[in-house]
């Protein structure tokens, strides 16, 4: 099995990766991400130090388009487990469609998270904000669409931009600090360039905005207003802490085809005190993944993963088993 990971979480892309490859017997080779090789490498060890024998799992460290690619390309490699970009999931489709390797992605998102009404906001608001500024937004699940009832909407926007100045920026290394830098600076300025396109096409910062200033990478978590469906940070997957909040009159058709209206399917959120009203409407999302009154909710039970361009297959839950099992049909005559 050749499996390309990112640097989001290298720890969690390493174990989601490695433990259903372990668990059906496969031997793996794991390329990590570039900006993060060392947490997959200290596992390596310790997978020795357990005495998982020499040749089971193999890490490579190195860049994409190298090392990923001749992994994804290889004959020796029966199927290709990818979780990154769309744009190289692609890549991946068509490295690996030579030899008909067996693929599954995992990939980008632009997820929608719907307050209705009815929505308690002491949970909705909190609950908001960290579904896009948890991890720095650097997550694939993230609700960057949050779209409000239109009754709510100057108290959730006031709500979420009020934690969003809340959220105390710094070193990683510092205890005290909630939000660090982006992953490298390659990423901050393609947050910063999103920030831009969304002012420059008539988007409002209600808080943040810009990049912090002085030194290291870091971005003001920011909430944008005053959006419209076809702008770029509507769109497109920024990957950082800026969410954009729309109003809506009615949790009709027209609020379901704008939660639709994307080229993602990977997860969504719902805030309501009606359950039915939430399973009608977690019915009609197209996404992997839905969340009632709560969000970046994970179990090992829960299958994961997108509709759409969101990827192919489902990671955990017994799901995940299929992306590395073969059906054999054994008919003996007897
Ligand atoms: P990326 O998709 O380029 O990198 C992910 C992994 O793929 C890394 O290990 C990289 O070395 C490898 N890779 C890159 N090019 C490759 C190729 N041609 N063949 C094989 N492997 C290749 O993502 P990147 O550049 O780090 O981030 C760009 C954007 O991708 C982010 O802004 C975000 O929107 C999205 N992304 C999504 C992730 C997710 O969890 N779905 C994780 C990381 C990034
Ligand atoms: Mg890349």
């Amino acid at each position: 099995m050749g499996q390309i990971i990112p640097w989001n979480f290298p720890l969690l892309m390493a174990a989601w990766k490695l433990a259903p490859a372990l668990a059906t017997g496969c031997t793996v080779v794991l390329k990590v991400a570039e900006e993060t090789p060392l947490t997959a490498l200290r596992l390596g060890e310790i997978l020795q130090e357990a005495g998982l024998p020499p040749g089971v799992v193999n890490i490579v460290t190195g860049f994409g388009e190298t090392a990923g690619a001749a992994l994804a390309a290889h004959p020796g490699v029966d199927k290709v487990a990818f979780t990154g970009s769309t744009e190289v999931g692609r890549l991946i489709v068509q490295a690996a469609a030579r030899d008909l390797k067996h693929v599954s992605l995992e990939l980008g998102g632009k997820s929608p998270n719907i307050i209705l009404e009815d929505a308690d906001l002491d949970v909705a608001i909190p609950g908001a904000a960290s579904a896009i500024f948890f991890n720095h937004g650097q997550c694939c699940c993230a609700g960057s669409r949050l779209y409000v009832h239109e009754r709510l909407f100057d108290k959730v926007v006031a709500g979420v931009s009020d934690q969003a100045k809340a959220i105390k920026l710094g070193s990683g290394l510092d205890p005290a600090t909630q939000m660090g830098p982006m992953v490298s600076e390659t990423q901050r300025d393609r947050v910063c360039s999103y920030l831009e396109f969304g002012k420059k096409e008539g988007a409002r910062a209600v808080t943040g905005g810009k990049a912090r200033e002085g030194s290291g990478y870091f971005v003001e978590p920011t909430v944008f207003v005053d959006t419209k469906p076809g702008m770029k940070i509507v769109k497109e997957e920024i990957f950082g802490p800026v969410v954009t909040v729309t109003p809506f009159a009615e949790a009709g058709d027209a609020l379901v085809h704008e939660a639709n209206d994307t080229i993602y399917g990977l997860a969504a959120g719902i805030w309501t005190r009606d359950v039915s009203k939430a399973h009608a409407l977690a019915a009609r999302l197209k996404a992997g993944t839905v969340w009632i009154n709560c969000y970046n909710i994970f179990d090992a039970a829960l299958p994961f993963g997108g509709y759409k361009q969101s990827g192919w297959g489902r990671e955990m839950g017994e799901a995940v088993l299929d992306n590395y099992l073969a059906t054999k049909a054994v008919t003996i005559s007897l």
